[in-house]
């Protein structure tokens, strides 16, 4: 994996915004999208908020997408894969960039034909513990016509990212306002957040 996440940090020190394809191999994605459909039909997701805590709020208006939070506890063979790589990450992160992080936290996301998530920032006004952002994409044959891009919004520039299969953008959570666009058909990731 170290090729790949090097791969990740070079463009993430290049451009503020690090993409790799093929984070997630195709058995891992398929085994996670395979929960999250699960999930679902469980009645297990739930609407996503915004804002923390007591200050927590729900609009469809602004953020369509439901959530699930992944957990070791959950004794998932393929989540606890996830998280393995997850820390494996994370440990090269921390020797590589010297990023302090000491937590993390994901959630799978699942966003249904005719949402979006409008523009915004991921840290919370009242908590800075939220130090990077991590999307990984659970959408085999996702096509240009089905929308959902993930739109960067660059001081100069707008960076648009097709929500392919494997693929992981990773950004800092207090730098850059970004926006999911409309999705025609379900939109499936794990979403994250690393913390120190
Ligand atoms: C988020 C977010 C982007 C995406 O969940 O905060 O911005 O591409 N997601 O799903
Ligand atoms: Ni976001």
């Amino acid at each position: 994996m170290e090729k790949i996440f090097n791969t990740l940090l070079d463009s993430f020190i290049e451009n503020k915004v690090g993409i790799a394809e093929h984070f997630l191999n195709d058995a891992l994605a398929k085994a996670l999208k395979a929960n999250l459909i699960a999930l679902f039909g469980d009645n297990k997701l739930q609407a996503a908020g915004t804002g923390n805590n007591a200050k927590t709020g729900y609009d469809a208006s602004f953020r369509g997408d439901h959530i699930y939070w992944l957990d070791r506890s959950h004794n998932n063979v393929h989540e606890n894969s996830f998280f393995d790589l997850m820390d494996s990450f994370v440990k090269y992160l921390n020797e590589t960039c010297y990023t302090g992080i000491s937590s993390y936290e994901f959630h799978y996301t699942l966003y249904e034909k005719g949402t979006f998530y409008k523009k915004h920032m991921d840290r919370f006004q009242d908590n800075d513990s939220r130090k990077f952002s991590m999307i990984m994409y659970l959408n085999a044959d996702w096509e240009e016509k089905d929308g959902g891009e993930l739109c960067i919004h660059h001081e100069h520039s707008i960076q648009t990212i097709s929500p392919l299969n494997g693929k992981i953008v990773f950004f800092r959570s207090d730098e850059l306002a970004h926006e999911v666009l409309l999705a025609n058909k379900a939109r499936m990731s794990i979403t994250g957040w690393l913390r120190s």
